[in-house]
């Protein structure tokens, strides 16, 4: 199995609108601070969301599942991405949406089974030889190029390395070299170099080199101890899918046509159930040998309404298994039809069967001095000013429709000010633009009432 080159793949999170949210806002006897970590009120929820974090902390959850239920923009979304940031970024959390199983390209059941593995991390250590210490050299060594032309290449690499024990000069092969760019290496940092393989690893910029006055996210590290050439344990987090992804082989013959498509299409690798079958047996041995550990982490579904009867099924049986993640779902619906069934009405949509093995988390609609205080906040975060009776206004337009309305409602207010020629929105603006957007209940009742002029 390939694990020396495997590249965390972590999805990417639509999170923009949740950007001010930070973690559930917990004290730490896990009760529910009015207002902390980017969240207001929910204290409920929040708090139940608590006892899950502390659950899968503890691995007393695998293999279980949440619903986390309410109205339209009552939280659920913040409060699951709250859960991902309280889990930290070691136990690995995958989000998805119901209808992303509906793709022409793949299965619907095969959607569901990579992000189950995206969500199932392993912890591998592993006692490997390296080279480890600050960078105090870095020289390119070039000749002519030999293929005549009138480019130089670099045939190797002069490299120092120096701890608190000493310094060592290496040469290095120019594929090292190439590791060494892809990973923005420079003099000052510190690094360690595998002897086999040569992968390189940055640490971080070395702490004599930290000055008062530097502004970038940096993260510095002490000058390592010992030997530059020492044994050193190395840990890795991966999930379940990234060791799929990097030992799956690319798709397509060997012949020129199927090269050709290769260079027009993005290459893609095909993960088969045999493969994963392979994986499963080798991991089984590394956590028997002690050399890896699981980590399950979080699937969060969000519109589990979405999915349908077969997906539902699918993942019923696949929660039975002994590698499955806690899988957090999230609807607004109520009692509704089953998606791919004709007339299976059943509450959220969701099959009772599987309904009856999940904990159920209630979100409940916000008062008006709640959703004031999160528009505060969001405005804050957008960092836009914004006049106190013109959040006032907003939180009385949050309470006939929904937070989330009144949310998107910052940014066309904020123009309207502009245009007004003021930089803080003030209470005409609020005023004008509730005057030109519809929000989705009032936009249902004109529907409703003018049912005739509209084509169905
Ligand atoms: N308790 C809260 N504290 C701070 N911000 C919140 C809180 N609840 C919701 N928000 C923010 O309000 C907006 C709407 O909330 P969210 O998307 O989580 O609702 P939802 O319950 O998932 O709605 P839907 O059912 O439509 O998916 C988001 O921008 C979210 O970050
Ligand atoms: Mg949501």
């Amino acid at each position: 199995m390939k694990v020396e080159e495997v590249k965390s793949i972590v999805k990417t999170q639509r999170i923009s609108a949740h950007s001010h949210i930070k973690g559930l806002g917990l004290d730490e006897n896990g009760f529910a601070i009015q207002a902390a970590a980017g969240l207001v009120g929910q204290e409920q929820a929040r708090e139940a969301a608590g006892v899950v974090v502390d659950m899968i902390r503890s691995k007393k959850m695998a293999g279980r599942a949440i619903l986390l239920a309410g109205p339209p923009g009552t939280g659920k979304t913040a409060i699951a991405l709250a859960t991902a940031q309280e889990l930290g970024n070691k136990v690995p959390f995958c989000p998805m949406v119901g209808s992303e199983v509906y793709s022409s390209e793949i299965k619907k059941t095969e959607v569901l089974m990579e992000n189950f593995r995206r969500a199932i991390g392993l912890r591998i250590r592993e006692t490997k030889e390296v080279y480890e210490g600050e960078v105090s050299e870095l020289t390119p060594v070039e000749t002519e190029s030999p293929a005549g032309g009138y480019g130089k290449t670099v045939s190797h690499v002069i490299i120092t390395l120096r701890t608190a024990k000493g310094s060592k000069q290496l040469k290095l092969d120019p594929s090292i070299y190439e590791a060494l760019q892809k990973e923005k290496v420079e003099v000052g940092d510190v690094i360690y170099i595998e002897a086999t393989s040569g992968a390189v690893k940055r640490q971080g910029r070395s702490d004599a080199y930290a000055t008062e006055f530097d502004l970038e996210a940096e993260e510095y590290v002490p000058l390592p101890k010992g030997e530059v050439h020492k044994k050193k344990e190395v840990v890795q987090d991966v999930t379940l899918h990234d060791l799929d992804a990097a030992n799956a082989k690319p798709q397509g013959g060997q012949d020129v046509l199927s090269m050709m498509g290769q260079l027009l299409k993005p290459k893609k690798t095909e993960i088969t159930d045999k493969l994963r079958q392979e994986i499963n047996k080798i991991v089984d041995k590394y956590i028997d040998q002690g050399v890896a550990e699981l980590v399950p982490g979080v699937l969060f579904i969000d519109e589990v309404h979405m999915l349908d009867i077969e997906t539902f099924t699918y993942l019923h049986r696949a929660l039975e298994s002994a590698l499955a993640p806690i899988v957090i779902f999230a609807t607004n619906r109520g009692r509704c039809l089953i998606r791919g069934t004709d007339d299976v009405y059943s509450p959220h949509g969701i099959p009772l069967d599987l309904l009856d093995r999940l904990l159920i988390i209630r979100t409940m609609p916000y008062n008006r001095s709640d959703m004031e205080q999160i528009l505060k906040l969001r405005a804050n975060t957008e960092g836009l000013e914004i006049d106190p009776d013109a959040i006032s206004a907003l939180g009385g337009i949050g309470t006939k429709a929904t937070l989330r309305y009144a949310v998107q409602l910052l940014t066309p207010a904020h123009l309207t000010a502009k245009i007004n020629g003021r930089n803080h929105i003030a209470l005409e603006d609020i005023e004008e633009t509730g005057s030109l957007f519809l929000d989705a209940k009032s936009s249902a009742k004109i529907l409703q009432e003018n049912k005739d002029k509209y084509m169905s």
